[in-house]
């Protein structure tokens, strides 16, 4: 593509408010000789005169309120409003951020950088895989009969608060394509009233059950449908958990890639059975919370991740191929840079890693602002801009909408690629069968995000004066969604320490129990017990506190934790807290509760209140959630891993005042991600610690049937809980203050997170990854590998495209089409794709990025949706019989980890990696087979020389199997 140095005023102009940091973003991508110096890209992004101040507040209406003043003071831990004081403190930090940004810009020229984007042009177009065949070629109709307003309309967003959904494109009415409707999240509709709380990701991790992780993400879909959604923002698979303070970790399933692959994958097919349109997020890398995103920390820009090529392979993309594989309508771009490269204009990612490599079909949307340019991002591969406004939320000056129209026309975005995004959009519809007007009929949902009255207004984000309609009609679309919720959630319960005393009974303790703890406490203190056991329940988190909802968003700690915060939250119906359902259902004729509802701790100073308690039963948590709201000191991110709320103290206190000290006690846990338990964990009369996760509106039932044993706890950890946060390495500690204009994260640790940490420098977990008791016990015999096909070392070839795009005139419109129409009525800061005049619009050759007419070579890992299907082989199978032998019925979670041969070559691996695992339901004595598939892709490692997926010729391959990632007790080679 010519550059044409005289078009360069035109091109910044045709793409108004492209900013200097996507400029920044995308060259640092593809531009290794930018000359680019970092004090005057601070004072162009200065001079942005669009730039929403980092002290002001955004709360446009009664809900969906986004605090925008979460400044750099509040990340330091002070309490502070966002005030005159943060701009003077923010003047002085500026001043050191820029020495500082010099210094790391001077450095970054002397080493190279850690982890490359290079450029990957241009975007492949959709429509190769025969599994999408008749849904493009039915788009291609469709598409080929729009206008260019119509065409851009269903790319961008009509901008933050424009419909009553989180996020709204606009129609092309004339050839019949709605407005799409998108809503978080991943557990359930947020902003919505009438419907399920579903347990958050990280407790469907837990479960290891793929059954549930469909039937979660199906019930999650009716009630997305019934409620008039298309979109579902969900399910999360990034962040990973490569940090275990990770503010968001708990919306996705665990800190592995192959169970956040699978479960993830599971319910994209779960939400999609019903038509609904699931999207993966956030590719990749939004491992943190602070600094996620320009502005909202005080930065001018988003941290970097920076990732060597197979890390990114092998951990951060793994589970969206698995979601590609399965179907996945839509992609959501994060707000972070990856290797200094914004995240939706990061032509590598989108075009190279998901688009070619993974061949995905459907469309990428970006996370909400965080596309940074106009042009840029749409030549480096996003399809959808969302909510639609540009630079700063809600205020209406897209860098697409209009100014799209206008690259289109001066040729600067080329009419192929426009028609390429729209293609993908609409193909996604079809192929969802949402063209179906029974089951999709073309209304706005059934509720608004923005007002719980009955009457609203459609665009509220909108200065300009509208009608009030209709826009809460309350449907209620539960049904009995509450099974599969109270299922996922005491199935994701996690018993992790179990010394002879649960299950107990409704009564407490048997007769014969009982009898024999009186004695052994006589015989200990001299004094007896008499009549009712007794019983004391503990802990706020035991309570219903100020009721599930009492802050916005979910954003703060009280009462029992049922969900993280932020967008990844909803509005819980009710939540059953763990005290209603214990007073409910322990029998009150022989058992005598008492409830301790706070975390102060006062009793027992001496008075021996707790003397007579028998058994106590005691609860903590420990909160995070969306970088955006912060509470006490959690900013998004944990500030350590410790219980919050005074957790530790309580426990310890309760432990031992609980009968003058012989009382027994259950520990039980919410949180959003792994807690210390250090403190308290090896004390004698702490018997039994129970790890809830994080289970939505039927907590207190769900607990209450593993406390019961009507359900045999079955959850395993889908992370390590280590014994201090220093034991999971430098790589996961948080960055908590900026080491640059653009903080830097080097992911130097590679491959090596969480337990394949642990498990490189033998490092003894207090719990490890994959761990959960049961009641009974299992074990495993007769291990068989049965070779499906030869190992070679690369795949078969990359295949041909099964179907070819469709094509369309490459003419450009006439300008006529982009011309605002004068009998529309137009709302004050909604995204029209309309300009005022045409008259400035010059066709041009207008530069296009470094790269650009370099085409890399296609990769050999694609070639079909998922990538090369020959990934997706089995190429061997591995049985393995699992009996229960213990005394109750119950589920095992087999799991199978791979060790990779031992080779000459400088390759290196992970001690072992979780390639399979399944949950078996057994009644004792009872045995049965467990058949693990390994596909291509699980016994390869991306080699990047090769640039492909590689398996290891010599030597043999182990399989080992068992209940946890350091309970293997069989296992079998290849
Ligand atoms: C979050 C996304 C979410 C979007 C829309 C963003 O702040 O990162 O996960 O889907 O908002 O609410």
């Amino acid at each position: 593509m010519a550059h044409d140095e005289s078009a360069q005023g035109l091109l910044k102009e045709s793409s108004t408010r492209r900013s200097s940091s996507s400029d920044r973003g995308d060259n640092a991508a593809f531009d290794s000789d930018s000359d680019l110096d970092a004090t005057d890209y601070i004072d162009r992004e200065a001079a942005r005169p669009t730039r929403r101040s980092p002290t002001a507040s955004f709360e446009p209406n009664t809900k969906g309120k986004k605090r925008w003043c979460s400044c750099l003071f509040t990340t330091l831990g002070r309490r502070s409003k966002c005030c005159i004081g943060v701009l003077a403190g923010m003047g002085i930090l500026w001043v050191l951020l820029t020495a500082t940004g010099v210094f790391v810009y001077r450095k970054a020229q002397e080493e190279p950088p850690y982890g490359q984007s290079p450029p990957w042009y241009p975007t492949p177009k959709g429509g190769i895989a025969a599994s999408w065949a008749d849904s493009y070629a039915k788009a291609s109709k469709m598409v080929s009969k729009m206008t260019l307003a119509e065409k851009v309309n269903v790319t961008t967003g009509t901008g933050w608060e424009m419909g009553l959904a989180v996020g709204t494109n606009a129609p092309a009415i004339h050839v019949g394509f709605p407005q799409l409707q998108l809503q978080d999240g991943p557990l359930g509709i947020r902003f919505a009233d009438n419907i399920t709380a579903f347990p958050a990701g990280i407790t469907v991790g837990a479960t290891w059950n793929r059954q549930l992780m469909y039937a979660r993400g199906k019930a999650h879909a009716i009630e997305a449908r019934q409620k008039g959604i298309n979109v579902l923002l969900g399910p999360c698979v990034g962040p990973l958990g490569r940090m275990p303070a990770g503010g968001r970790n708990w919306e996705g399933f665990g800190a592995d890639p192959y169970l956040q692959g699978i479960a993830g994958a599971e319910t994209v097919k779960g939400i999609q059975s019903e038509g609904v349109m699931a999207t993966i997020k956030h590719f990749v890398a939004n491992e943190q919370e602070h600094f996620r995103q320009p502005w909202e920390w005080g930065l001018p820009h988003a941290i970097s991740s920076n990732i060597d090529d197979r890390t990114l392979h092998e951990l951060y993309a793994w589970p969206f191929g698995d979601a590609v594989k399965a179907g996945v309508a839509s992609v959501m771009c994060s707000y972070n840079q990856v290797n200094n490269s914004y995240a939706c204009g990061n032509s590598k990612l989108l075009n190279g890693i998901l688009k070619d490599e993974l061949g995905f079909q459907g469309f990428v949307m970006s996370d909400w602002l965080a596309q940074h340019s106009g042009v840029g991002t749409a030549l480096a591969g996003l399809d959808m801009t969302m909510p639609g406004d540009g630079l700063g939320w809600a205020d209406g000056k897209s860098l697409w909408g209009p100014e799209l129209s206008r690259a289109v026309l001066n040729g600067s975005v080329p009419l192929e690629r426009l028609n390429d995004m729209v293609t993908r959009i609409v193909a996604a519809w079809y192929q969802l069968g949402q063209d179906d007007e029974k089951k999709f009929p073309r209304k706005q949902p059934s509720f608004s995000s923005w007002t719980d009255e009955e009457k609203g207004v459609m665009s509220p984000g909108s200065p300009t004066e509208q009608e009030q309609v209709v826009v809460n009609q309350f449907v209620n679309v539960q049904a009995n969604h509450s099974v599969i919720a109270r299922e996922v959630a005491a199935e994701g319960t996690v018993l992790l320490k179990n010394e002879d005393l649960l299950p107990i009974s409704r009564q407490g303790l048997s007769d014969e129990r009982l009898r024999a703890r009186r004695d052994a406490v006589e015989r200990a203190t001299g004094k007896r017990s008499e009549g009712k056991f007794k019983v004391g329940i503990f802990g706020e988190d035991a309570g219903p506190g100020n009721g599930p909802n009492a802050c916005k968003d979910r954003g703060c700690n009280q009462g029992t934790l049922g969900s993280g915060w932020g967008s990844g939250a909803v509005e819980f119906p009710y939540l059953v807290s763990p005290v209603e359902a214990l007073r409910k259902q322990f029998d009150k004729s022989k058992v005598e509760l008492s409830e301790f509802l706070d975390n102060k701790a006062s009793f027992g100073k001496g008075d021996g209140s707790l003397n007579d308690l028998e058994l106590c039963i005691v609860f903590a948590n420990a909160d995070a959630g969306e970088g955006f709201t912060k509470w006490a000191d959690v900013s998004g991110d944990r500030p350590d891993l410790r219980l919050q709320n005074n957790g530790d103290d309580l426990i310890v206190k309760v432990a031992s005042s609980c009968g003058g000290g012989t009382g027994d006690v259950v520990v039980v846990i919410h949180a959003v991600g792994p807690v210390l338990v250090e403190d308290w964990i090896d004390t004698p009369n702490v018997k039994a610690l129970l790890f809830a996760n994080l289970p939505g509106q039927e907590s207190g039932n769900a607990l209450a049937e593993i406390l019961f044993g009507d359900t045999n706890p079955s959850g395993h950890l889908p992370f390590t809980i280590g014994r201090t946060l220093e034991d999971y390495g430098a790589g996961g500690k948080v960055l908590y203050l900026p080491n640059g204009v653009v903080p830097q994260q080097d992911f130097k640790e590679g491959l090596y997170i969480d337990y394949r940490h642990f498990d490189k420098y033998n490092i003894e977990p207090r719990f490890e990854f994959g761990f959960g008791l049961s009641y009974t016990t299992f074990k495993f015999d007769n291990i068989v590998v049965i070779p499906q096909r030869r190992k070679t070392q690369y795949p078969l070839r990359r295949p041909n495209p099964a179907a070819e795009p469709p094509s369309y005139s490459t003419d450009i419109p006439s300008k006529e089409e982009a011309i605002f129409p004068p009998e529309i009525r137009r709302l004050e800061k909604y995204v029209y794709p309309y300009l005022d005049s045409t008259d400035d619009i010059e066709v041009g050759q207008y530069p296009y990025p470094d790269g650009y007419d370099q085409q890399p070579p296609l990769s050999e890992a694609g070639g079909d949706e998922g990538g090369n299907p020959d990934l997706w082989s089995n190429y061997v199978v591995v049985n393995v019989d699992v009996i229960n032998d213990g005394p109750v019925a119950g589920a095992a979670v087999p799991q199978l980890y791979l060790q990779y041969p031992e080779t000459e070559s400088e390759t290196d691996f992970p001690v072992r990696v979780l390639r399979g695992f399944d949950k078996v339901y057994l009644k004792p004595g009872e045995k049965k087979t467990v058949k693990f598939n390994l596909t291509r892709r699980d016994l390869s490692y991306w080699d990047v020389v090769a640039q492909n997926w590689v398996m290891v010729t010599e030597g043999p391959y182990e399989f080992s199997v068992g209940l946890s990632s350091r309970d293997l007790s069989i296992s079998g080679i290849w």
